[in-house]
């Protein structure tokens, strides 16, 4: 019988490709959710468990009848503007709630835990492409929540608290290209999908923020990174867990920096007109960000498949003309 594996937050963008990918790797994916940003209709494959994270007797009872062996936890708020105005949500539901969730995993015996942390833990580089060494120092309340809760993670399993994974995602992107699932969030802040909605006729350019950058064309640069990649980053990070359970931070990112210019021109190459305008910098917003992703390479034996920036596009641009063709 395939292991079950729960999946916090499986009923978003990264946790229902996540699940996708769980299901091809051999595993049951049991999907616990609130629902608050996430999608029914994500939910493929497995299990469904509605609730929250800190409901203990939901996640109790879950972890006993599906026989849970490890853990994936993608739930979370995610929208960096929103933590700077209310940073309490952020918190809240991306460190205190999980409070309960792993003292119930540590009872349950649960050995393996995957969380999906963020380059957002970095703050201004020093340097690019980012180590994993470089100094973390976010630069607003959602990345310090990511933070905080991995250094828990740290602390916990020193004293018998799961072995962990903080995987730190750079720009995830892309959609299962069978279009079956995709990216979507409300409000949508993500450029790649404004980019879609506004090349299908959302009526709203993209805005591009700052074009003075010191960088080869002016605009910001980016690691964009395809959500199947960072799927199977999870199935491998399990693994690697239930194998050896000792924990490890990684990266990841496609390891290449790709500028917002570049997004523009992969649209035309791809002979899909995309109208833009041009404003000034964002506050906050650092020239490039971009991912060594060595660390995952050796420790996970993962190779991006699909994070070239046309294949990233076209497979978000595919299943966005689906949607907007549904509604
Ligand atoms: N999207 C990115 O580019 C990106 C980059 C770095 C890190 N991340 C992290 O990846 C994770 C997933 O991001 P996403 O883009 O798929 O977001 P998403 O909003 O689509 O998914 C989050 C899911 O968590 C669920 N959820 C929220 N709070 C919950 C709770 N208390 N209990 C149970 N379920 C809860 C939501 O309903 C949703 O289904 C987040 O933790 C985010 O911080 C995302």
């Amino acid at each position: 019988m395939a292991k079950s594996i729960l999946v916090a937050g499986g009923a978003g963008y990264i946790g229902s490709h996540v699940c996708k990918a769980l299901a091809s790797g051999g595993y049951n994916p049991v999907v616990l959710d609130n629902f608050s940003t996430g999608y029914r209709e994500f939910v493929q494959w497995g299990n469904l468990v509605e609730g929250s994270v800190d409901d203990r007797d939901i996640v109790a009872a879950t972890l006993k009848k599906y026989d849970i062996c490890a853990v994936i936890d993608l739930s979370g708020s995610i929208e960096v503007s929103e933590s700077i105005t209310d940073p309490l949500k952020y918190y809240e539901n991306n460190f205190a709630r999980k409070i309960p969730f792993l003292k119930i995993l540590k009872d349950h015996g649960i050995k393996a835990f995957v969380f999906s942390s963020t380059a957002a833990a970095y703050g201004e580089p020093d340097s690019v492409p980012i180590q994993e060494t470089q100094k973390t120092q976010p630069k607003n309340p959602y990345g310090w929540s990511k933070l905080f809760f991995e250094q828990m993670l740290k602390d916990f399993h020193a004293a018998g608290g799961p072995a962990w994974a903080a995987l730190r995602y750079f720009n995830a992107c892309g959609a299962s290209p069978d279009k079956e699932i995709g990216e979507a969030h409300d409000p949508e802040t993500h450029l790649i999908p404004i980019a879609c909605m506004a090349s299908l006729g959302s009526g709203k350019p993209l805005k591009v923020f700052g074009t003075d950058y010191p960088t080869p064309d002016g605009t910001a640069i980016r690691d964009y990174v395809h959500v199947m990649d960072l799927a199977e980053a999870h199935v491998l990070a399990v693994n690697k867990l239930l194998e050896k359970p000792e924990p490890f931070v990684c990266n990841l990112g496609n390891g290449k920096g790709i500028s917002i210019r570049d997004i523009i021109a992969s649209f035309e190459r791809l002979g899909f007109k995309l109208p833009y305008e041009l404003h000034s910098r964002r506050e906050g917003d650092p020239a490039r960000l971009i991912a060594d992703n060595s660390r995952a390479k050796e420790i996970l034996g993962w190779t991006p498949q699909y994070s070239d920036i046309d294949t990233i596009i076209l497979s978000a641009y595919n299943w966005h003309k689906m949607r907007h063709n549904q509604q």
